[in-house]
């Protein structure tokens, strides 16, 4: 492990960031917390301690606030930043292009302006499967074609890649790493984090968790015309303890190096949405009935990633099977039906 550092999180209470401060901390890093609770929630701040065993430093703010964000710089140490911060509905996206231009691009300009006035020298940023768009042809590769993104949040996450990389290209110094995400779903096996959408979920491991638990009605599956084995669609769906470890690893490579480098972050493994309401229904221990609806728009058959590039550089790779991460999620929503704040 590289030495202890000091890491700031923009968006640390939300799913992937809260599950990232406690494997940071479990790594022996310390945390700074920057979050303006618009779609996270306050109480996680003490699992993460519980978790993590140290309370993290917090600041409530918009990362979109220059004058706020630059106050946490003069205020604290960091050492490198993971840029987690932003909206992430991709229907809403569709409806608010311009919230979600605004939010996503002012945050990620703000902070590298904030980081380059402060000396913060590496940081890592969230971005998503869903800027490869469609591809004809799978896993994949970190090299393929990006940008022809199918909604606005998607468009947002490429916008900012590629601020962050003539970011780089222009200062020297500044070392920049790219994880692009596939499908996370699951919880630290704890059970006392996990995801706790707003609303309605709109993704299908919080929908069938709380359709398990009596909080939904109905189950429906989108499209069963897809051309998969089952016909419905197929994702790289990743336990978030493992695509956090990712986070940690990724300090661990870019610390001390400059550039810009992109990682996929997935197992490689496709599952259909019928395999993953199976598997659910394994770890829940009740058969869940579901319809077939018509297919959502914008969705792709098939999606899953060649996750080689991370392993051979960031020595990285997904440890936790489907099973583990249906018993997780099912762990953090039975203990937790309403999420955090009940
Ligand atoms: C979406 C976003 C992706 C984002 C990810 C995690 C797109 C097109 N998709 O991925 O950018 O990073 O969420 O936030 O940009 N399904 C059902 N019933 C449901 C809910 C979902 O059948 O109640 C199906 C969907 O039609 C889809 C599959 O489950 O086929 C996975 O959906 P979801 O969990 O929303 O993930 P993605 O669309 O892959």
């Amino acid at each position: 492990m590289s030495n202890k550092l000091r890491v700031l999180l923009t968006g640390g209470c939300g799913y992937i960031g809260s599950h990232t401060a406690v494997e940071l901390m479990r790594a022996g890093h310390e945390v700074v917390i920057a979050d303006s609770l618009v779609n996270s929630c306050a109480s996680v701040l003490p699992r993460i301690e519980e978790l993590g065993g140290e309370k993290p430093v917090f600041y409530n703010i918009d990362v979109c606030d220059p004058v706020k964000l630059d106050e946490l710089f003069s205020n604290e140490r960091i050492d490198a930043v993971i840029h987690f911060a932003g909206l992430k509905c991709v229907p809403e996206s569709v409806s608010m292009p311009l919230l979600y231009y605004r939010n996503n691009l002012d945050s990620t300009m703000n902070l590298l302006e904030r980081m380059r006035d402060h000396g913060v020298k590496y940081v890592v940023f969230s971005s998503s499967a869903t800027v490869y768009g469609e591809q004809d042809v799978m896993p994949l590769k970190e090299d393929m074609p990006t940008g022809a993104c199918t909604n606005p949040y998607g468009m947002t996450k490429h916008m900012s890649e590629v601020i962050i990389r003539d970011a780089a290209k222009a200062d020297p110094t500044l070392g920049a790493v790219l994880l692009r995400y596939f499908n996370p779903i699951g919880a630290d096996e704890s059970g006392r984090i996990g995801e706790d959408p707003l609303g309605i979920p709109n993704n299908l491991l919080p929908y069938v968790a709380q359709f398990a638990t009596g909080r939904r009605e109905k189950l429906f599956v989108n499209g069963n015309d897809y051309p998969t084995r089952d016909g419905t669609c197929v994702r790289d769906f990743i336990h978030v303890t493992d695509l956090a470890l990712a986070h940690v690893k990724a300090l661990d490579y870019i610390v001390g190096k400059a550039g810009c480098e992109v990682f996929n972050i997935g197992t490689g493994n496709g599952y259909s949405v019928l395999e993953v309401i199976a598997a659910f229904s394994r770890a829940c221990g009740k058969v869940l009935k579901f319809e077939f609806a018509p297919r959502r728009a914008g969705d792709i058959p098939t999606c899953y990633a060649d996750p080689s590039k991370a392993e051979r550089l960031l020595g990285w790779k997904a440890e936790r099977g489907l099973e583990k991460m249906c018993e997780d999620t099912w762990r953090w929503q039975s203990n937790n039906p309403m999420g955090y704040e009940k």
